[in-house]
């Protein structure tokens, strides 16, 4: 086995506040046969137990694997694994919503984290030359991003309003303690001009807007946790409806 010949430096990188996560390591690697680093985004979609990192595979000559880990950044707790999804299956652990077929990304799964609790990730990229580690560092309360609202409906009520009803997405596991909130984007154009309303956030699921008859809409909808930490990035596909004529 190589392992002995395995050449790794590692880079401390200062911490950038911000609402992601943060990169806190990263293992840098002297040689190109070396995998790639992974590049790896996760976010929290439901508490507890909705929680994933993804990343692009990054190469398929020579074979890569990728090894997920994560522990308590405080403690020295035991490391666990982070449950690997790889590029195209269908896991129940992915959310369907409004995601693409996500082509070559993998996803590892994170089990019941708990809140106020520094986590680090390792995601290593493994291939016959060496390795190339990915160290990032959380808090479930930084990335939490909920999935949209989903069955968003539209019915008009006459020429000038319209009833928007939406359900929670079905990842947000636990309303009743964490409640979420909802945003609305509704967009029609204007002389060719693009225009656009947004309203909220509310806790209701319906809302009922002021229109143009005869006039075209597309409407959105998405989902805060109910402090409103993190930006509103994450809109329902969206329902177009033209308004009834006078
Ligand atoms: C989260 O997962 C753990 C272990 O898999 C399970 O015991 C727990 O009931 C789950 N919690 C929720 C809210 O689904
Ligand atoms: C939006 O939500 C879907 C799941 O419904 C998820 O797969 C996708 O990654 C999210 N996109 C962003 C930009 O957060
Ligand atoms: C999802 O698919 C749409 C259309 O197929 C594309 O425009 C968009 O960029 C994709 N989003 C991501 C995150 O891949
Ligand atoms: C990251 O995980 C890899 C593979 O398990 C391991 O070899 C490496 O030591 C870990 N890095 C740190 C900083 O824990």
């Amino acid at each position: 086995m190589a392992w002995s010949s395995l050449f790794v430096t590692l880079t401390l990188l200062s911490c950038i506040p911000g609402h992601n996560a943060l990169d806190l390591l990263k293992a840098a690697t002297a040689s190109n046969n070396l995998p790639a680093i992974p590049a790896v985004q996760c976010w929290c979609a439901g508490y507890p137990n909705q929680t994933l990192c993804s990343w692009p595979e990054t190469s398929q000559s020579p074979p890569t694997q990728y090894i997920a880990t994560y522990s308590e950044r405080h403690t020295q707790s035991a490391t666990k694994q982070c449950h690997l999804i790889p590029p195209g299956s269908s896991s129940s652990a992915l959310s369907s919503g409004s995601s693409n077929s996500s082509g070559q990304l993998w996803h590892c799964h994170l089990g019941d984290l708990k809140l106020l609790t520094d986590y680090i990730i390792n995601i290593t990229a493994v291939n016959p030359v060496g390795s190339s580690s990915h160290l990032t560092s959380f808090m479930l309360e930084d990335i939490v991003k909920p999935d949209p609202p989903i069955d968003v409906r539209v019915s008009p009520r006459s020429s000038r309003k319209l009833m928007v009803v939406w359900s929670p997405p079905p990842t947000w596991s636990n309303l009743d303690i964490f409640p979420l909130k909802y945003q609305i984007q509704y967009q029609w154009e204007n002389r060719g001009t693009p225009q656009s309303m947004h309203l909220g956030p509310f806790e209701r699921t319906r809302i009922e807007l002021g229109l143009t008859p005869g006039r075209t809409y597309l409407v959105q909808v998405c989902a805060l946790e109910l402090l409103g930490l993190g930006e509103c990035s994450n809109w329902s596909s969206p329902v177009k409806i033209t308004m009834p004529k006078s």
